[in-house]
């Protein structure tokens, strides 16, 4: 792996490697035992859209290893005026040793890691959400054990943050159960892909029916960022895909729930649900500083 555009460039052993270094890291972090080895090496991230969690969580997995960050915002920098993505890697790669981008096409981080001589990780794209869906590995991990032999389901969007699960289910080789509204499915040309590369998809436009013996269910927004001009149609075709009690009581009673969140309470998901008994969204946050920890010291340490 020289960049992380999308889960499919990673072998299955990479993967398993990555969640084991992090949940070593995550110990080490409790018990106060550092380790600095980007000491001297600076990320960069590129930002398009706007995030809480992987901005802060990579800036301070990066501190945590010894290295430094700088923030750009494409509207304050060259970008915003129309300097062309590959000069800008190209300029970027003789100063820090990693990039990190999120952006609307994922076109754009393809072309901005064709020019880049320094690794590029994609922290979110219309298409995929890659350092999302590793660390919800890691918390299924935690909490359930091999993926392998769970139910996991994915109720509600087609989107970019589900297309990473149809790509962690051709690595991994784990049943991935989808429930998702005729006309929200995920995008083809992903899920064939996936497919060849040994995905097992099922899908559903029957919430119920999907969510039965789930060991783990998954959501996310119905409105992605970038999509606020479809939010009415949005909100009309999702009715009924709330992940709510009655939804939950069908999966196994010991299920797990995950958002990756921000979570929108009466739309995907019930006030009652997120912060119920079954949900481990802040565990899951946290854990995406652990993932990108590893993930950091594996694509940047020398
Ligand atoms: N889950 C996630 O990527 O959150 P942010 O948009 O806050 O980064
Ligand atoms: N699907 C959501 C994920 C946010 C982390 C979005 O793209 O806005």
């Amino acid at each position: 792996m020289r960049h992380l555009l999308t889960i499919l460039d990673l072998e299955r052993e990479e993967i398993e490697g990555l969640i084991e270094r992090a949940r070593r890291l995550k110990e080490d972090l409790k018990r106060g035992i550092s380790h600095t080895p980007l000491s001297g090496k600076t990320l960069a991230l590129i930002f398009d859209k706007p995030s809480t969690r992987t901005r802060v969580s990579f800036e301070v997995a990066m501190h945590h290893l010894g290295g430094d960050t700088i923030f750009i915002s494409p509207k304050d920098s060259q970008l915003g005026r129309g300097e062309p993505i590959k000069d800008t890697a190209r300029v970027l790669s003789r100063y820090v040793d990693g990039v990190v981008i999120r952006t609307f096409g994922h076109n754009l981080i393809e072309e901005f890691a064709r020019y880049s001589s320094v690794p590029v990780i994609n922290g979110l794209t219309d298409l995929f959400h890659p350092c999302q869906v590793l660390s919800d590995l890691l918390t299924i991990r935690e909490r359930k054990g091999d993926p392998g032999r769970l139910k996991i389901v994915w109720i509600g969007d087609g989107n970019n943050v589900a297309h990473s699960w149809i790509n962690a289910s051709a690595r991994l080789g784990f049943p991935l159960y989808m429930a998702t509204p005729e006309g929200y499915r995920p995008s083809e040309e992903v899920v064939e892909r996936a497919r060849m590369e040994g995905a097992e998809i099922f899908w559903t436009d029957d919430p119920e029916e999907a969510v039965r013996d789930a060991d783990v269910i998954n959501t996310d927004v119905w409105v992605s960022m970038g999509q606020d001009e479809e939010r009415k149609r949005r909100l009309e075709a999702f009715r009924g895909y709330t992940v709510d009690e009655g939804l939950l009581k069908r999966a196994k009673d010991d299920c797990i729930f995950l958002h990756c969140l921000p979570a929108h309470r009466g739309e995907e998901v019930t006030e009652g649900v997120i912060e119920g008994g079954h949900s481990v969204v802040w565990d899951q946050a946290e854990n995406r500083l652990h993932l990108q920890k590893a993930l950091l010291e594996r694509l940047l340490k020398a």
